[in-house]
């Protein structure tokens, strides 16, 4: 059987099998109490929810309490960005948000949302590398803002930002802070910052947990408004009956993913340098994205000139590899990379970009087979692409 290589790892990863074992018990007619019923059903889920509670606070330094379980990344970014803002008008702030012009659609949408209401959206600029630029923050704060959404770790590039300090200048400023963790955890430390007004937004489905399961983690009250109104669960933040096996799959993924800490994230590194050099070397004028910066262990986005991305995304499948071209909602999308374009990447480096993108899971292996199979399949994409400009 013909084996496959599956470096996509920044749009999802399987669900590992300790997370499906802790699952199971209560996807079954074992333990499929109501968590709000108050009979041993009940408890035995409401014990559950709260273990996960743990699992997922602690190796992040917040509280059990502080987790609101949500359907995913995009619901909380979501609840911290519109929820964040309408809590922030409703207190005397400015109906304003400072996001990062390179944040993940389900911020970017929200944050277009507020426009509907009034609202206003102030985006703030990258560098080259990603890295957001802390004047323009300076800027916004200065202007007034109720809200700002930055990213931790970029999906499509790695970049890495400063939280520690961006949450700092926002506290100062008494603004609510909120930063998109789902490709942060377990790949760089994350030490949620102790200043007044965090949300952290994070996704089960990136750390081997299933998908549908995420949470928003707030470390004061009053900080968001709900957007689902309903029977209260979850200090009324996030109301409806909890998605029990999921919550308890996500408390596992973290406390597993976090656990080797500064270990696991360098054999992420050792991994993409491998790839990162090897590409570099065997594949003339490939290039790097956001190489210069600080960057996330588990991402390679490397441009490959006069080979498009979209038809070396069907070859390397057709090889048994699969990669992305940047973020698995935007592949497909003739449009460039709003990501690229804010980073002032040229077209032709942006419509030849590929995300390579590891895990726990990930072997040497894995990467030699990449290595082993691209300069072919690079070579006879830039003829087709060259034999296509000709004609
Ligand atoms: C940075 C980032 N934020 C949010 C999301 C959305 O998370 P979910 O798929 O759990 O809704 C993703 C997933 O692609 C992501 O990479």
């Amino acid at each position: 059987m013909k084996r496959t290589t599956y470096l996509d790892n920044a749009a999802t990863t399987p669900v590992q099998p300790e997370v499906l074992d802790a699952m199971l018990p209560f996807l079954g007619p074992e333990k499929f109490g109501n968590p709000s019923s108050t009979h041993q059903f009940g408890r035995e889920a409401r014990a559950a929810i709260e273990g996960a509670r743990r699992q997922v606070a602690e190796p992040l330094g917040a509280e059990p309490k502080h987790v609101i379980f949500t359907s995913g990344g995009t619901e909380a970014d979501n609840l911290a960005v519109i929820g964040g803002a309408l809590a922030a008008r409703d207190s005397g702030k400015p109906f304003r948000v400072a996001v990062s012009a390179i944040e993940h659609e389900a911020v970017l949408s929200a944050a277009r949302s507020l426009e509907a209401m009034g609202g206003e959206v102030v985006y703030l600029p990258v560098d080259e590398n990603g890295a957001v630029s802390l004047d323009a923050l300076d800027d916004a704060l200065e202007l007034g803002v109720g809200l700002v959404s930055i990213m931790w770790v970029n999906n499509e590039v790695g970049a890495v930002q400063d939280i520690q300090s961006i949450a700092a200048q926002c506290a100062s400023a008494n603004t609510t802070f909120h930063t998109d963790a789902v490709q942060a955890i377990g790949k760089i430390p994350c030490a949620i910052p102790n200043t007044h007004g965090v949300a952290v937004t994070i996704s089960g489905h990136k750390v081997g947990a299933p998908k549908g399961i995420g949470a928003l983690i707030l470390r004061d009250d009053g900080i968001v408004q709900a957007l689902l109104h309903g029977g209260g669960q979850q200090r009324a933040l996030r109301p409806g009956t909890e998605n029990v096996p999921g919550i308890v799959g996500l408390g596992m993924a973290v406390e597993m993913v976090t656990q080797n800490g500064d270990k696991a994230h360098k054999t992420l590194a050792d991994l993409r340098d491998r790839l990162e050099s090897g590409i570099l070397s065997s594949i003339p004028d490939s290039h790097p994205n956001a190489a210069g910066g600080h960057r996330a262990p588990h991402i390679c986005n490397i441009s490959i000139p006069g080979a498009d991305n979209e038809t070396m995304l069907m070859h390397l499948d057709l090889a048994g590899i699969a990669c992305s071209s940047g973020s698995a909602c935007k592949s497909g999308s003739t449009e460039i990379s709003h990501v690229m374009k804010a980073m002032g990447v040229n077209e032709q480096f942006a419509r030849t970009a590929l995300r390579f993108s590891f895990s726990h899971n990930t072997t040497q292996e894995d990467v030699d087979s990449v290595l082993e199979q691209l300069p072919a399949i690079v070579k006879k994409v830039r003829s087709l692409n060259s034999a296509l400009r000709r004609n």
